[in-house]
This record gives structure tokens, C-alpha cells and sequence, in this order.
């Protein structure tokens, strides 16, 4: 009886534990939080922006410990093995159109991206470790989402810039890949990042073939972390997880009518959303109208926010928010909220539809930026960044009032790999055609020239333009450096790429303030928004022809070698194996059974050349003789030939065996380092 009780007293306490245990669990969670939340903007080019933003957040581990419910643990692990502060990485397809989709909100300056991948990294090591940390780094991220990051390591890849990039930026490494292509085998890892994967919530819409099939897609990871700042000890890490894709909804055709496409969720993905992700604290929906589309609406005689005739959701909106301290007082977007609940009866899907026709624009960065190459032929080139000034920047505010003349200062980053030699000494900048001397038009230029095989060169250069200007450019004279033979990437022929060149606009910030009616509901996306961010945008990638080997000599080489070893090792066979007194019989044989068509046909030419017929029996044997002769023959002229092909082999082969090593034609022939 006092065992049993023992027992009794053992279970209750036990599960007083559990209970407690599980108590601090539920605490545990309520630290660790997850967002889902999807942005769609109607884009003046009748296509849609989508903009998916998911967030996880862990408080520091000093209070709160290792384990983790929601936050993935391979980006907790990297934070901590690398010491991370900060850290972005962007798989981007497709250009960012600046002109249509805008270039002055904090979506388009943070979600706009240059193609290929792109990454930055600030580390909280000692300088000296910076590289090392890089390195290891660049290899971890490579195998964590599947591609070749891991080309970044070398030092010819990556730079450290100063000022320009981002103020105050020590222990920064930036890289890009313009080529690396973008495809699902990167998308899939970066889904296992998000606690519901794709399985459900909002990132079950992400169906691979509409995501791809779209007009630009950058799926982009961005984490802070303050674990290891003193300063900072209640700001853990946040981890933001946002994919931004442009689709052009399917639209019927109206006639004459300039309408807008009508657009639904199921229309844009072919898939709808079920319920929210059961981990996800907060799962929304928004839709953003920009303020000069609201603008342009409110001319059609509509006031209210609630009921507009010039569209119509096929749901209403749980909240309504509307921009406050717009840079432009008339121009003030609204943002439209849904909440997706557990919507287990019906599935949730949003449409858009318009009523009325609208046209708008986007608003723009101060300048459009395009960069171009000049010259032509192999030896040098030169190249140009042209800045003209958008309809946009006619109504900036006076950006300083204390000199006399408006400014407009204009950052440029830009990044050239070493075989492209670039002389700085020949930067010109020209204003509205007219050139400028160097002291009035640049006002602070930090430069590292490249270095043959160790390191690109890197400019950072802060321009000060007149702000009435219609445009300006920039030129920069290069030379084309040689390559190693195996420095070359598989399609040589192709071209070499400069990475894009980062154009920012110190003066300007860009934040959407908006007034939320409820304060209770925060959202990680539109905190984003108000957030100042500076303005960014990328200029095209530079496609450089240098001049490459003729990578098909090889090639050549070895067909001809090839094709004159068959023939002559085929004739040769045939010559050894024909068995001559089989051949004789044969004809012997033939002779016997061709009759007397034959021989008459020998005796009427006989008669025509008026010469005495000689019976065919004779003529036999000297066929033989002469058949025996003529193999002879063949084989010594092939051996002749034969040592002539050997002689030309052997020739060939030192050619090619003084060129290259064996692993090096290896290389060459198949494009790829079979090392790595
Ligand atoms: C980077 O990786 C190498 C090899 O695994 C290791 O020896 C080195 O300590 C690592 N460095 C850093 C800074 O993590
Ligand atoms: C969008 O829907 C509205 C209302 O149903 C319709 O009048 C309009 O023609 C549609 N527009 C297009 C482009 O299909
Ligand atoms: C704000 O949202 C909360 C939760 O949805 C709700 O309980 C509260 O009544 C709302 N407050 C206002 C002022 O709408």
C-alpha cells in the first residue's frame, strides 16, 4: 500500500512538472514570433506587384536560451558560427523596371535587386577576420540554398566598400553574380526557412510556374541580429523573408477601353489561400494604391475611402489605412487590409476589379540611370553612366539652402572586375553636355584600383549636380586585360559581366507613414514601410567582349586526327586481310559462268579497233598479276601515308603538350574545373 502511494505521489509530481514545463513552453513561443503578410500594388503597365513578407523573430539567447520552436535553426546557427550583424542575400531574375514600377517607396527600394544574386554582410569580428569569416560564409550560404555562392569567395569577387554603400560601414562585404541563374532548386531551400513551408498560409500561393513565369521575381533574405551588441541586448535576431514578384494578370480584351486587367489571387498563382499558417501570429493581406492613383481616381468625382466606384473588392477590407506626411501633400497612398482568419469553409480569395478606366505613373527616383559600354575592338573601351532627370525631380525641394545653388548629390558605387582595367585618372563628368571640371562636379571619390588576379577595383564617388539639370553622364576609359586559360567561364565567347552599379541619393529618404486605426494590429510590413530607408537603384549589367583563345583548336585537332586514323587503319585492314587467291578463284569462277555475252561483247570491240580477238583465259592471269601488284602498292602507300599521319600526330601533340597541362586541355575541353 505505501509503494502504491509512493507511486501516486511520484505521478502527481510528475505531472505538476509536465504542466509547469509545458506552461513555459507556451511562454517560449509567445517569444518567438512569426508573420505572414502579402502586399499587392496595381502596377501602371497593367501588371500586378506581389510582394510576400514573412518575418521570424527570436529574442537574444543570453534570456532565452538555444532552443527554438518556430525560428530556423541553420540561420540561428550561421548567425552565431560567423557572428553576423547584418546580413542580405537576393536571388533576382529579370530587371526591375524603374520607369514603370517606381523608384522612390520602400518596396522598390528594397525589393529592387540586380539580377543574379547579390550579397552583403557586416560581421562583428576583429578587421583582420573579416575575409576569413567571409569566406567560410559565402561557402555555408552556397550549400544552404543551392547555388554557387561559393565563387564569391575569391578575392577578384567581393570588395569592402567604404561610404557609399551603406554610411559607417566597417567590416562590410559586398558580391554579386550576375549570372547566376535563378530557379526553383533556390526557392525550395529558402521555403524550408518558414515554419508552414509551403504546405500552408500565404506561402502556399507560391506555384512555381506562375512565380516563373513572371516579368521579375527577387526572393531576398535579410537578417539583423543584436546578439552580439552590448547596446542591443533586447533586440535578438529577425530574420525577414520577402519574395517580390511582377505578373501580368491575364486580361480579356476590352475594346477601346483603356481598363485596367482584372485580377483575383486565383487568377495570378491558379491557387488559393485555405487559412492562415496555424504558426504564424498574424497573417494579412494588403493592397496598395498609389497616391497618384488615388489622385488620379478622386478626379472622377469619388471621395470616400470605404466605397470607390473606380474599382471593387470582391472582399471588404478589414481596415483601411491611409498615408500621412506624404512627400507630396496631394499624392497619398492608401492600403487597403485583409485578415486572413482560419477561413476552414471557403477559401480565401481576393479579386480586384475595375470599373472605371485610370491611368497613372509611378513616382520615380530624382534621375533615370542607364550605363553603357563605348568603343569598340578588343583592346579598350570606355564606360558611360548617364543620369537624366525624371519629370519627378522638376519639383524637389531645395535640398540646401545655405549655398546659393540648389544641389542634388548623387552617390555611385560601382564595382569592375581586374581584366577590366579601368583608369580612373580619365573620369569625365559632362552636365547637360558641357564638361565640368572635376572639383565642381565631384565632391568626395574614394578609389581602389584593381589588382591583376587578387582584387577588383572598386569606386565610390559622391557627384553634386545642379538640381535643374536634364542630364548628366560619366565616363571612364577602360583597357581589356588576358586571361589565364583557365580563368575563363564555359562560354567564353559570351562575354564577361561588369556587376550593376549603385546609384543613391544621400539627400532623400524614402517612408510611407501611415496612420493605423488600430494600434493593436502591427505589422511587420508596413513598420518596414515607415521605416527611413535610403533610395537605391541598380544600373543594367555590362556585357564586356575580351578576347578568348580559339577554345575549338582542340577540337579540330582531334577530328582530323581522328577521321585520317580511320581511314588509314581502315584501308590498311582491307589491304592486309583481302586473301588473293580467294580473289582469283572468284574471278575464275565469274569468267566460267559469264557465258558468251561477255565474249561476244570482247570480240565486236575487237573487230571495231580491227585487231585480232585473244581469248579471255590469257587476260585472267595478267589481272591476277596486276591485282597482286596493286595491293602492293596500296600498302606501301599507305605506310608511307602512315608515317606521314604520325609524323603530323606527334607534331600536333608537342603543340598542344607545350600549351597545356593535361588537366588544364582537360578543363578547356569541358568548360568546368572537375576540382571543385
Ligand atoms: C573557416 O573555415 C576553416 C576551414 O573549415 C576553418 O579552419 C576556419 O577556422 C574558419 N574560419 C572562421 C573565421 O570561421
Ligand atoms: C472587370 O470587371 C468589371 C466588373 O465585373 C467589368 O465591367 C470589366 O469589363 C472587367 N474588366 C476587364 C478588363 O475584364
Ligand atoms: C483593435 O483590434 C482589437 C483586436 O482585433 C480589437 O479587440 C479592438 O476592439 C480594436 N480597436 C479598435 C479601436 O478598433
Amino acid at each position: 500500500m505505501a509503494r502504491l502511494l509512493s507511486i501516486f505521489v511520484l505521478l502527481v509530481f510528475v505531472l505538476h512538472v509536465a504542466s509547469e514545463s509545458t506552461g513555459e513552453v507556451v511562454e517560449q513561443i509567445n517569444g518567438e514570433e512569426f508573420t505572414e503578410e502579402l502586399l499587392f500594388r496595381p502596377l501602371p503597365d497593367r501588371k500586378v506587384l506581389s510582394h510576400f513578407h514573412f518575418e521570424s523573430k527570436v529574442p537574444p539567447t543570453n534570456s532565452y536560451g538555444h532552443h527554438h520552436r518556430l525560428f530556423p535553426k541553420a540561420i540561428y546557427q550561421l548567425v552565431h558560427k560567423y557572428r553576423i550583424r547584418e546580413m542580405e542575400l537576393s536571388f533576382t531574375q529579370g530587371r526591375w523596371n524603374y520607369e514603370s514600377w517606381g523608384g522612390f517607396d520602400p518596396v522598390s527600394s528594397s525589393n529592387a535587386k540586380p539580377p543574379g544574386v547579390e550579397l552583403w554582410a557586416v560581421f562583428d569580428v576583429s578587421a583582420d577576420q573579416v575575409d576569413a569569416s567571409w569566406k567560410n560564409l559565402t561557402h555555408t550560404l552556397s550549400g544552404l540554398f543551392c547555388a554557387s555562392i561559393n565563387f564569391l569567395e575569391s578575392s577578384t569577387t567581393y570588395s569592402a566598400p567604404d561610404w557609399s554603400f551603406r554610411p559607417l560601414s566597417s567590416n562590410l562585404r559586398y558580391g554579386s553574380l550576375p549570372r547566376e541563374a535563378v530557379c526553383t532548386e533556390n526557392l525550395t531551400p529558402w521555403l524550408k526557412l518558414l515554419p508552414c513551408r509551403d504546405k500552408s498560409g500565404l506561402s502556399s500561393l507560391m506555384d512555381r510556374p506562375s512565380i516563373y513565369r513572371g516579368f521579375y521575381h527577387s526572393q531576398r533574405l535579410h537578417l539583423t541580429s543584436g546578439e552580439f551588441d552590448p547596446m542591443a541586448s533586447d533586440h535578438g535576431i529577425v530574420l525577414e523573408q520577402t519574395l517580390t514578384v511582377v505578373l501580368q494578370p491575364d486580361a480579356l480584351e476590352t475594346r477601346g477601353r483603356k481598363l485596367q486587367p482584372n485580377w483575383s489571387m486565383s487568377s495570378l498563382f491558379g491557387k488559393t489561400v485555405d487559412g492562415k499558417c496555424a504558426l504564424a501570429k498574424s497573417s494579412n493581406v494588403y493592397v496598395q494604391l498609389e497616391g497618384s492613383l488615388v489622385h488620379n481616381m478622386k478626379d472622377e468625382g469619388d471621395e470616400g475611402l470605404e466605397s470607390n466606384l473606380n474599382f471593387e473588392f470582391s472582399i471588404s477590407p478589414d481596415r483601411i489605412m491611409k498615408e500621412v506626411n506624404s512627400f507630396h501633400r496631394e499624392h497619398s497612398s492608401i492600403l487597403y487590409g485583409f485578415s486572413i482568419k482560419d477561413h476552414h469553409s471557403k477559401p480565401f480569395d481576393l479579386g480586384f476589379k475595375w470599373n472605371l478606366p485610370v491611368t497613372w505613373s509611378c513616382v520615380k527616383a530624382p534621375l533615370r540611370v542607364s550605363r553603357f559600354l563605348m568603343g569598340s575592338g578588343n583592346e579598350r573601351g570606355a564606360i558611360a553612366l548617364s543620369l537624366q532627370s525624371t519629370e519627378w525631380s522638376q519639383s524637389l525641394p531645395k535640398v540646401d539652402h545655405n549655398e546659393e545653388k540648389c544641389r542634388l548629390k548623387v552617390d555611385v558605387f560601382q564595382v569592375v572586375p581586374w581584366y577590366i582595367k579601368v583608369y580612373y585618372h580619365t573620369a569625365k563628368v559632362y552636365v547637360d553636355g558641357v564638361p565640368q571640371s572635376f572639383g565642381d562636379a565631384i565632391e568626395k571619390l574614394s578609389v581602389s584600383p584593381s589588382e591583376d588576379k587578387v582584387s577588383p577595383g572598386v569606386m565610390e564617388m559622391s557627384l553634386k549636380l545642379p538640381c535643374d539639370l536634364k542630364s548628366a553622364s560619366l565616363t571612364l576609359e577602360f583597357d581589356k586585360g588576358f586571361l589565364h586559360i583557365d580563368e575563363y567561364p564555359p562560354d567564353a565567347n559570351q562575354g564577361f559581366d561588369i556587376p550593376s552599379a549603385i546609384i543613391s541619393y544621400p539627400d532623400f529618404q524614402t517612408c510611407m507613414q501611415y496612420k493605423q486605426d488600430n494600434a493593436s494590429i502591427k505589422s511587420p510590413m508596413v513598420s518596414k514601410m515607415q521605416e527611413k530607408r535610403k533610395i537605391l537603384s541598380y544600373t543594367e549589367v555590362l556585357l564586356v567582349p575580351l578576347t578568348t583563345p580559339d577554345f575549338s583548336m582542340p577540337y579540330n585537332v582531334i577530328t582530323i586526327t581522328c577521321t585520317v586514323f580511320a581511314l588509314y587503319f581502315g584501308s590498311l585492314m582491307n589491304a592486309l586481310r583481302r586473301r588473293v587467291g580467294e580473289e582469283e578463284r572468284l574471278l575464275k569462277e565469274k569468267d566460267k559462268k559469264s557465258g558468251k555475252l561477255p565474249s561476244l561483247f570482247s570480240k565486236l570491240s575487237a573487230k571495231l579497233r580491227g585487231k585480232p580477238w585473244d581469248p579471255p583465259s590469257s587476260s585472267s592471269s595478267s589481272k591476277f598479276i596486276s591485282s597482286k601488284t596493286a595491293a602492293l602498292v596500296n600498302i606501301l602507300i599507305l605506310n608511307c601515308l602512315g608515317v606521314n599521319v604520325m609524323n603530323l600526330i606527334e607534331k600536333a601533340a608537342s603543340i598542344l603538350g607545350k600549351k597545356l597541362e593535361r588537366t588544364k586541355f582537360v578543363k578547356m575541353l569541358f568548360g568546368t574545373d572537375f576540382e571543385n
